[in-house]
């Protein structure tokens, strides 16, 4: 599904320094599995899930998913495959604060050419509904809690069923509880069929990872189980 073969990303950041957060990963997720790469801050995490979705270019190496290489894409085919075959959490909520929670969940879907918009409403109802968000569908951003604010944005990521979902730190900035309760909707989405390439600081969630992964200065090797 997803496939990344000795991906090197290299940043110029002035004439001297050139800094490479991600060195040579080959890293192989296949279609249901639920991956998780843990690593220190500045390890390189959110740049290997740009590298995967497109979003960042290797300097060198190739990333393929669904058996297309994304080098061989134009902008046109990139941005088709991320709203189509690819949800993300981003590490930052990122939701536009003018909408309702139930606009910010659709929105991803207007970009699609399927179903007519009551259906989109529909679809993100459902999804609010299943990360228990029912009651706030109506409200904004800012009167959420942050972990509320992560519920929705697990909802969004949803809204186009992708195969794929990429997570940035699912659970950072929540309570143990909420925490948990957040890893449990994500395994019961993975147990539907949606693979998921998680990337976090928290080692706690390591055992519930199909295949393990720690990130070290942009260096990928696997964790064997906790
Ligand atoms: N666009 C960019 N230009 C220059 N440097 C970058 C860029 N993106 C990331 N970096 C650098 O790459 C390194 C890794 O960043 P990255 O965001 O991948 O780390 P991370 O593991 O996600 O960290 P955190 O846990 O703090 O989110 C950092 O030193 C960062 O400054
Ligand atoms: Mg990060």
């Amino acid at each position: 599904m997803l496939k990344l073969e000795s991906v090197t990303k290299t940043f110029q950041l002035d004439e001297n320094t050139t800094i490479t957060p991600v060195n040579g990963v080959s890293l192989d997720v296949e279609s249901g599995d639920m991956v998780i790469v843990v690593g220190r801050s500045g390890s390189g995490k959110t740049t290997l899930l740009n590298l995967a979705a497109g979003l960042v270019k290797p300097t060198s190496g190739r990333v393929t998913v669904n058996d297309r290489e994304l080098s061989g894409m134009n902008d046109r085919e990139l941005s088709r495959m991320r709203s189509q075959d690819i949800g993300f959490i981003f590490q930052f909520p990122s939701l536009l604060a003018a909408l309702t929670i139930l606009e910010n969940v659709s929105l991803p879907s207007i970009f699609t050419p399927i179903a007519a918009m009551n259906h989109h409403r529909e679809r993100a109802a459902e999804l609010l509904g299943m990360v228990g968000l029912s009651d706030k569908m109506n409200v904004h951003p800012a009167q959420l809690s942050a972990g509320e604010q992560k519920r929705v944005v697990i909802a969004r990521s949803l809204i186009n069923n992708p195969g794929l979902v990429l997570a940035d730190e699912p659970t950072s900035d929540l309570d143990q509880y909420t925490e948990a309760q957040i890893m449990d909707m994500i395994c019961s989405i993975n147990a539907t069929g949606v693979t998921f390439l998680v990337v976090t600081h928290n080692r706690k969630l390591l055992p519930l990872a199909g295949a393990a992964y720690e990130m070290e200065n942009g260096i990928l090797k696997p964790v064997q189980a906790e």
